[in-house]
């Protein structure tokens, strides 16, 4: 266990409330106290990648336009003096009347820190000519392959910057993407958000596994932050990332999925719990009975037949069968609306991982998944997104100079 995360992140007050181990605790949590617990900004690892997955997303990209790499310094500076601002709670400059339009939109005034993560990330059009040396590039930003049954909607894919905002309260959210809009005007493009809802992945230990829009218990098998070997294994980025701001950073995949929900709902439950390779109701692997119980792939029942099917989701995705290769997924669910030409959900999954290769871990996985997991049949990929995430900050430190020093 990471001594610091323990320290400072896992067993503060706020943490504690966050993973649910002060309700265990006996410490009474109201809805008061839960608005009033907050994510520590300043930290070794960015927050919103190991800390308790919170049950809201606003997920912003923009893009550099012809702005110069002072003037994006200086907001990428603006945006972590005012992160660390949000993420305790409180507005952004004076609230006191004046004669210019006031600095904070106030939506938030009232609702407490709520837990607020605000994380930032730099894809592979970042690192141009016009901003940042080439050769600072972190090694890992590959361009993604294309994958069987991509249909990749090019407005949500990609982008220079990504800013994660993740809370208990929706509004919050939005409030932290709101605010660094506006303080870009002028400087960055505004690209695309994607809002999600109903967090599908437990990142921590005493976190509760939530279900996805297929009704399916999610995050039973991710990395969780405790274990201290695995996210140093599988997450966090040494020296062979390139820059020195990516020793402690790692990189984030962002799939916006589509699920054919009204395929999925006219598919019969022992069809659907073969496609995933769990019980729905418990969440149990085909091969148990307890949600917890390990997955045993050489399981076998009448006639050899494996009790967790060949195409099963959970089988095709495990490590097995990807060369020992894990991720830490921090998904939450969508609904857009409604599609104008077929009259389904628009709705489905904001898959978001984190790792320190994504060659390794999410093209090697995600190639697998597209050839052969069951589930696949009933998804469709339609944004995607690799950006690659720096170390958090220290106190003093901001965005800008961090990055474009
Ligand atoms: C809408 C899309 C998806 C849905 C609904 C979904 C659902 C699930 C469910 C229900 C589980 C079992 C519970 C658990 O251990 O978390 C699971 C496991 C897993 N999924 Fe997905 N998933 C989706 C997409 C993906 C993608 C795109 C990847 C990676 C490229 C992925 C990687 C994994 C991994 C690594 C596991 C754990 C497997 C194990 O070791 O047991 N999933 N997923």
């Amino acid at each position: 266990m990471s001594p610091r995360l323990t320290r400072r992140q896992l067993f503060g007050s706020s943490a504690l409330a966050a993973t649910g181990l002060l309700a265990t605790s006996g410490l009474d949590v109201g809805p008061a106290s839960a608005a009033a617990v907050s994510t520590p900004f300043f930290h070794d690892h960015q927050a919103g990648i190991a800390t308790p997955a919170q049950d809201h997303l606003v997920l912003a990209t923009f893009d550099v336009g012809d702005a110069t790499r002072a003037e994006v310094a200086t907001v990428l500076d603006q945006w972590s003096t005012a992160a660390a601002e949000m993420t305790a709670g409180q507005p952004i400059g004076s609230t006191l009347p004046t004669s210019m339009p006031p600095a904070d939109t106030g939506e938030a005034l009232d609702l407490g820190p709520a837990n607020l993560t605000m994380t930032i990330g730099f894809g592979d059009s970042f690192f141009s000519e016009q901003l940042a040396n080439r050769a600072d590039r972190p090694r890992g930003l590959v361009e993604l392959p294309s994958f069987p049954g991509d249909q990749l909607d090019p407005v949500r894919s990609g982008g220079a910057i990504v800013l994660q905002a993740c809370a208990n309260d929706p509004q919050v959210a939005f409030h932290a993407v709101h605010t660094a809009k506006r303080l870009a005007l002028g400087v960055l493009v505004p690209r695309a958000i994607q809002l999600g809802f109903g967090r599908t992945s437990a990142t921590v230990d005493g976190q509760s596994s939530a279900r996805n829009l297929l009704g399916f218990k999610d995050g039973t098998n991710n990395l969780r932050a405790q274990d201290a070997a695995d996210m140093a294994r599988y997450v966090w980025a040494g020296h062979e990332a390139g820059p020195a701001w990516m020793e402690g950073g790692t990189y984030l995949v962002n799939r916006r999925i589509r699920m054919r929900l009204e395929l999925w709902g006219a598919t019969s439950l022992e069809q659907q719990q073969a496609a995933v390779g769990r019980f729905r109701a418990s969440g149990a692997p085909l091969s148990g009975t307890h949600e917890d119980d390990p997955v045993d792939l050489a399981a076998t029942g009448l006639h050899a037949v494996p009790l967790i099917p060949v195409g099963a989701h959970i089988r095709v995705a495990s490590p097995t069968a990807n060369a020992g290769e894990k991720l830490l997924r921090r998904g939450f669910g969508f609904a857009d609306g409604i599609d104008p030409v077929t009259g389904e959900l628009d709705a489905g999954l904001v898959f978001l991982c984190f790792q320190r290769d994504p060659t390794a871990q999410f093209v090697a996985i995600q190639r697998r998944l597209s050839a052969s997991d069951t589930l696949h049949r009933y998804l469709v990929h339609t944004a995607s997104g690799l950006y690659a995430i720096p170390r958090g900050l220290e106190h003093g430190q901001g965005w800008g100079s961090q990055v474009l020093a």
